[in-house]
């Protein structure tokens, strides 16, 4: 089996025919969250380029349509996982629910629902309904005897004990929204890439549930931020995007 690759092709297609049963250890799924097109747009917003609101194609479904295939690509990444292994899937209050309930079919372990409180979160337009600050990040395993590696975890912590000891990583993250310099941006200033995620994210899971020369597998790569901090810490990696345009930010990425 091929690592340190990225494949441009549908990933359930590319899980089930090209990566081996039981193969790796650590897959972090960032899907579609299935909350596009309910036509609220912000134009001129600093964050994500014009639009801040996610509405693209490839994040519509109906509802029947979006637990099918949530179904497919968790059964798909169930395959190739090993029994040690970790799935990482990140959600909203949108789609937390579909994958919760195929991981509990599926016999998988819930072995912590991390909120991600986003501390530069859009401000509520309508003025009708609490400010969503908040994302999830669900992290289930197969067996026992998953990884975790907690001294590294307290090490990189940010937060410290009153004494100024190293503090245990609890599951309650604070980090912004993409921005800054770790934004990637088109020649027009617009971000490339509508989700992407924080580096610091994917550290934090990367360094906690797999070590150097293991598999890191993402079937939702997006801008490759996953691929990027695998191949950062010594991880193999395997990248999985559909969209042609997304997989050449990936490998521009990678090429840094
Ligand atoms: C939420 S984004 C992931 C963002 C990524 N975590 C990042 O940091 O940039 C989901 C990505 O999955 C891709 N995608 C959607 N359906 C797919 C499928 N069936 N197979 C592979 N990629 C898919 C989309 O093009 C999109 O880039």
């Amino acid at each position: 089996m091929k690592t340190n690759i990225v494949y441009n092709d549908d990933c359930v297609k590319i899980l089930n025919s090209k990566i081996d049963k039981n193969s790796v250890d650590l897959i972090f799924a960032d899907p579609p969250y299935n909350l596009s097109g309910n036509g609220l747009k912000w134009k001129g917003n600093k964050t994500g380029g014009d639009w801040y609101m996610v509405d693209e194609a490839w994040d519509k479904m109906t509802a029947p349509e979006f637990l099918k295939f949530t179904r497919q690509w968790i059964g798909a990444c169930d395959r190739v996982l090993k029994s040690k292994g970790s799935i990482y899937i990140a959600c909203s209050y949108h789609n937390i629910s579909e994958s919760m309930l195929v991981l509990k079919q599926l016999g998988f372990k819930i072995n912590n629902i991390i909120t991600w409180y986003k501390t530069n979160a859009m401000p509520n337009m309508t003025k009708r309904i609490f400010t969503h600050s908040t994302e999830f990040v669900i992290w289930a395993v197969k067996g026992s005897g998953w990884t975790f590696n907690y001294e590294t975890l307290k090490d990189i912590n940010p937060e410290k004990q009153k004494n100024g000891n190293k503090k245990q990583m609890r599951d309650f993250w604070q980090m912004p929204l993409v921005q800054g310099k770790e934004r990637i941006r088109g020649e027009d200033g617009k971000a490339m890439h509508p989700t992407q995620k924080p580096e610091e994210m994917l550290k934090r899971i990367v360094l906690a549930s797999s070590n150097e020369k293991d598999t890191v597998l993402d079937p939702f790569a997006g801008s490759g931020t996953t691929a990027y901090i695998a191949k950062k810490y010594n991880r193999r990696y395997i990248a999985i995007e559909n969209s042609l345009e997304y997989l050449k930010i990936i490998e521009n990425r990678l090429k840094k």
